[in-house]
């Protein structure tokens, strides 16, 4: 699939995030605004992302406006989650809003809910967009890496460690949830990295003789504690109906933890301030270049653009692989 191209020249360009924060989203801001102005062009921040531009929250930004952030979390643009903008009407007035402020495109910093709004704005109107993905789950399709990712894992990672104290101490079984609604990514990437026994990811059913078999092995080998990783999925909270299924079916108490927001917060690490300025740049390059409607990706250390839609159309594939090197292991 070929990228799309506009034909008009771009002189003022907007920038907002949008969906669930990331670290590193700040860094994103900064080199979006940074490469923006050094290649000549006005940049501008939408805040609340299309919520806030719906209610035309759009100020100029500046290289001061992004100074000392880079090393933040959150977003200084805040974000939004915005439903109404399933609504074509609501597009079609977003895009009013933009032409009327004089914006010739719009730099999405988000997940695939963001795309699929941004892809809309070019393919009902013709308004050029670019997506930077960000979003901690790196479940967006077309990109090895997603902004924050990196820093939601290593946080869970501390925490794990810590949690993997006491229940060293107290020879106690743990599942510790981690965030990621409809993708394992997270929970793949700590589960490997913290040595844990079982991960749950919603790409693959539980069975939960399975993972009794597993726990009544470990102790059989002499084995005292146990942390077993699982992902929110579609309802945070689920590691306790895990913890109630295992204690139904074994009679063994685990003890849960739901790490929850705090995977979503503070310094964003190297890798994720690196690819985020790397990325943002790339959005800035790309729309000089009258390049629209795709997101900007990492593949194998590169820079590369992917049409929009190819993003949000299926899901990133899982390594299985890595459920069956997890379970070798620990043992
Ligand atoms: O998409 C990012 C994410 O943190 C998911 O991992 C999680 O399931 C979801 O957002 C939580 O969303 P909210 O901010 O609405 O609680």
């Amino acid at each position: 699939m070929t990228i799309a191209q506009f034909s008009t020249s771009v002189r003022k360009v907007a920038v907002l995030t949008s969906g669930g924060d990331a670290p590193g989203m700040n860094a994103a801001i900064r080199s979006t605004v940074r490469t923006a102005i050094d290649g000549g062009l006005e940049i501008f921040g939408v805040y609340h992302g299309f919520k806030g531009l719906l209610n035309r929250e759009i100020s100029p930004l500046s290289t001061s406006s992004v100074a000392n952030i880079i090393q933040t979390g959150g977003t200084i643009l805040k974000t939004e989650r915005c439903r109404e903008f399933l609504e074509p009407q609501v597009r079609k007035s977003a895009v009013e809003i933009l032409r009327g402020a004089g914006i010739d495109a719009l730099v999405c910093i988000g997940g695939d809910g963001t795309f699929r709004g941004a892809h809309l704005l070019w393919k009902e109107h013709q308004f050029p967009v670019i997506g930077v993905p960000g979003t901690i789950d790196n479940d967006i399709v077309g990109t090895d890496f997603t902004i924050g990712f990196d820093t939601a894992i290593n946080t869970a990672l501390d925490c794990i460690d810590r949690i993997r104290d006491t229940a060293a101490s107290h020879n106690r079984l743990f599942i510790v949830e981690v965030m990621g609604r409809n993708s394992g990514f997270i929970a793949l990437a700590v589960g490997l990295a913290c040595g844990a026994e079982e991960i749950f990811i919603p790409e693959r059913p539980v069975v939960i003789d399975r993972v009794v078999d597993r726990i009544r092995q470990g102790m059989d080998r002499g084995k005292k504690s146990s942390i077993l990783v699982a992902a929110e999925g579609q309802k945070p909270g689920r590691a306790y109906d895990l913890a109630e299924a295992i204690r139904k079916r074994a009679g063994f108490e685990a003890k849960v933890c739901v790490l929850g927001h705090i995977q979503r917060g503070g310094k964003p690490t190297a890798t994720d301030r690196n690819m985020a300025s790397r990325m943002s740049f790339g959005a800035i390059q790309a729309l000089q270049q009258r390049y629209c409607d795709a997101m900007v990706a990492i593949q194998s250390g590169q820079i590369q653009l992917v049409p929009l839609e190819t993003t949000f159309d299926g899901a990133k594939k899982i390594s299985f692989d890595l459920l069956d090197l997890v379970q070798i292991l620990s043992k």
